[in-house]
């Protein structure tokens, strides 16, 4: 069955230009999208910033209506019906608020049971297996403002699982976590999957879909433009190698003229701490670097290395520019 049932689903925000004369631009922020996400699977959909991705999960969530298009959860439709789907679903949005930072975890989940009538005879079991599956049993009587905010974010996730929600929600769930809460944290949502829960989980991150998700879709301006299994994706860039070079300082107008040669498949830059790497796709492998390097006259450049391509690489090749 079809848990999550999404058909040409846009949304149109009208947003206001101009203090005094309150024109308004309207801005689609998801254009036409389109996908379903059987039960127990872990679907993720992946985007750079403003490319949709929480508008569809607000969507999903009953807490903004589409302007068209339909979607369904669990068969109930989120204009018509949200108040058949809130009690079966739950989410987190990235880097909310909405814990009691004076209170123990264990008594945040005690207030958010009852908030969401769960059964006391019920609640003390759940929340006890609750703050285990999400690895903060030791910690659960101090009070929340001490914790990590690796710590919180787990806790929201308990929290979003209080009522034993079908279909879970996770809007960047990793957002300004450190690398170790970050890992942390994907082992929790990993262990999720045992539960037999369905999740809709976004990111911009290509590893982490990777690493955690039976599908991808990648969104990029409103659209899907690619939805596969990591492991199809990963193949749209199977002939290609990706040669990095370290440099310092790039004049802009460089990208352009690198993507335009016909070696160049496509070119990403990341900023690292001192220096930018420049990470151009090319079919022709490390016999490119000759002719990259003279394309670099007048740019310091360090390292240069070649490489074989990642998932990144796709995402790239998909969605363009900068990571
Ligand atoms: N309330 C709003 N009013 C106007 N524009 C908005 C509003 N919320 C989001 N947008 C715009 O819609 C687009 C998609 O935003 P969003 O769904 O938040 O993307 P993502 O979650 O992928 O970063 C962006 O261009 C964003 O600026
Ligand atoms: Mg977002």
């Amino acid at each position: 069955m079809n848990m999550i049932e999404i058909n040409n689903l846009r949304r149109v925000y009208k947003a206001t230009i101009g203090t005094l004369r309150r024109k308004t631009k309207e801005v689609v922020a998801v254009d036409d999208i389109s996908f379903n996400v059987s039960a127990g699977e872990l679907f993720g959909l992946l985007g750079p910033n403003g490319a949709g991705k929480t508008t569809v999960v607000k969507m999903l969530t009953t807490l903004l209506i589409p302007t068209s298009g339909t979607a369904r959860i669990m068969g109930a439709d989120v204009e018509k019906e949200a108040e058949k789907i809130r009690p079966k679903i739950g989410f987190i949005f990235g880097g909310e608020r909405g814990l009691y930072w004076r209170l123990s975890a264990q008594d945040n989940l005690r207030y958010f049971a009852s908030l969401y009538h769960v059964d006391p005879n019920v609640s003390k079991k759940r929340i006890e297996y609750l703050l285990e599956l999400v690895g903060l049993e030791d910690r659960s009587k101090e009070k929340v403002e001490g914790y990590s905010r690796g710590m919180k974010q787990r806790l929201h996730i308990a929290r979003a699982l209080i009522h034993d929600p079908e279909v879970l929600f996770l809007d960047e769930p990793t957002i300004g976590l450190d690398p170790v809460g970050a890992r942390k944290l994907r082992e929790v949502i990993r262990n999720l999957q045992s539960e037999q829960k369905t999740i809709l989980l976004t990111t911009h991150y290509m590893f982490e879909a990777d690493a955690l998700c039976q599908r991808i879709a990648v969104i990029d301006h409103g659209n899907i433009v690619a939805l596969d299994t990591p492991e199809a994706l990963k193949k749209l860039v199977k002939d290609l190698s990706v040669i990095e070079v370290e440099v310092f300082g790039v004049p802009e107008e460089l990208f352009g003229r690198l993507r335009e040669q016909p070696f160049v498949d496509n070119v990403a830059v990341e900023n690292r701490e001192q220096t930018q790497v420049l990470m151009v796709q090319t079919p022709r492998g490390s016999e490119a670097v000759p002719d990259l390097i003279a394309l670099l006259d007048g740019v310091r450049i360090g390292k240069v290395t070649s490489r074989e391509p990642t998932l990144e690489d796709a995402y790239v090749r998909l969605v363009g520019g900068e990571t």
